[in-house]
């Protein structure tokens, strides 16, 4: 198939066209690069020694849009293409609705006008806001905490509008639980500007050294040691579940979530981390950080019996290969 990877270039965008290229499709790549790096497209190529088309745009653009979906025949599309930083959402909450709300909307518009079959969303595992673990399909969406979940939640809502009345395309909606780690190959992975917010990139900036320690938001939550406990994923398996929703998508819109179904505590993942890499971590205890819950982990039944997909990489395999990367920056 010709696959249309929105925000390709990013993070989990890499990955899986990595993984689309290694499944025979062939990529095409919009992104306006706000958050990535040119090079990574040539590092995608390097793994894979595949070529990708690669159009440097935006996804709120109708032209540019246009302009794809007249020179390609695209059969899906996995729309990426976001903002993802909270704290800023909160800062810049019309630059996240503008550039994550638009940029779905133009982009459904597009696969009504070209005939696309497949959409595949991400979404967030933030659209359950604070509900008992493990997280279903079937929940309700409860208001999320900042801006950022509220475009996830506004966009699964309109892409459910737009399948009501549109029955030719199928549109699945994936919620990623915690994505983390990076490829083997150490060329892809996480690389945030400035102090990252998320635990893993923060723990692998403290190992290299150039941040003195973590700080550890909270240890009197109802958990098995009173730290957060997240459902960590490895990027390589969260990309993998990607082919999976295109390769098995039915008619109308399907929910997964994308997690392993186990819950790890931020003490836990400090201990795998020194385990595995041999490197200590100097924490401190502080305050919860506000926005927080105590536990969010995924129950994956649904997408294990459906695709027959489920997450193989534990999370050592996430420590050793989010450091790997790291390094070498
Ligand atoms: P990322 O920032 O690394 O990648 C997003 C890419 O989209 C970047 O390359 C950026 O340049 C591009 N982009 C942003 N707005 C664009 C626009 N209007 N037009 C074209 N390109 C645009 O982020 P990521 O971690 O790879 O996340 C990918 C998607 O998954 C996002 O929608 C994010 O909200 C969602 N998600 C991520 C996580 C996570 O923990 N990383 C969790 C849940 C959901
Ligand atoms: C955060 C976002 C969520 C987003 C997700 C993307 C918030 C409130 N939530 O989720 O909307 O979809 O990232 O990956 O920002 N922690 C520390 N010290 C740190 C960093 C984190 O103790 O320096 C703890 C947190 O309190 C939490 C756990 O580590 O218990 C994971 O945090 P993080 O990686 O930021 O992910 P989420 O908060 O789950």
């Amino acid at each position: 198939m010709n696959i249309l990877v929105t925000g390709g270039v990013g993070y989990i965008g890499s990955h899986t066209s990595v993984e689309l290229l290694n499944n025979g499709h062939d990529v095409i790549i919009i992104d306006n690069l706000s958050n990535s790096k040119r090079e990574t497209v040539g590092k995608i190529e390097q793994i894979t020694q595949k070529k990708i088309t690669f159009y440097q745009g935006d996804v709120t653009d109708k032209q540019a849009l246009a302009k794809i979906f007249q020179a390609h025949h695209i059969d899906g599309v996995i729309h990426f293409a976001g903002l993802k930083a909270v704290g800023e959402s909160v800062d810049k909450p019309l630059l996240y609705y503008q550039n994550n709300l638009i940029s779905t909307m133009a982009l459904a518009e597009a696969c009504l006008t070209y005939e696309v079959k497949q959409f595949v969303f991400s979404s967030s595992a933030t659209v359950y806001g604070d509900q008992t673990s493990p997280m279903h399909e079937t929940m309700p969406l409860l208001s999320t905490t900042n801006p950022y979940g509220e475009t996830k939640a506004m966009s699964e809502r309109i892409l459910q509008d737009v399948i009501k009345k549109h029955r030719k395309l199928s549109i699945v909606l994936l919620r990623y639980f915690n994505p983390v780690g990076a490829h083997s190959s150490g060329l892809l992975g996480e690389d945030p500007s400035g102090i990252p917010n998320n635990l893993v990139p923060y723990i692998t900036k403290v190992a290299k050294g150039e941040l003195e320690k973590l700080f550890v938001y909270g240890n009197d939550y109802d958990t098995v040691d009173g730290t957060g406990v997240r459902d960590y994923i490895h990027v390589v398996d969260l990309a993998k579940g990607h082919v999976a929703a295109l390769e098995k998508l039915k008619s109308g819109l399907e929910i997964y979530n994308l997690g392993t179904g186990k819950g790890t505590s931020v003490l836990e993942m400090i201990e795998a981390f020194e385990a595995v890499n041999g490197i200590s971590i100097p924490y401190q205890i502080t305050e919860r950080r506000p926005g927080d819950i105590a536990t969010c982990y995924a129950d994956v039944s649904k997408i294990k019996d459906q695709l027959g997909w489920s997450a193989t990489l534990k999370v050592e395999d996430m420590l050793r290969d989010a450091w790997q990367f790291e390094r070498q920056l």
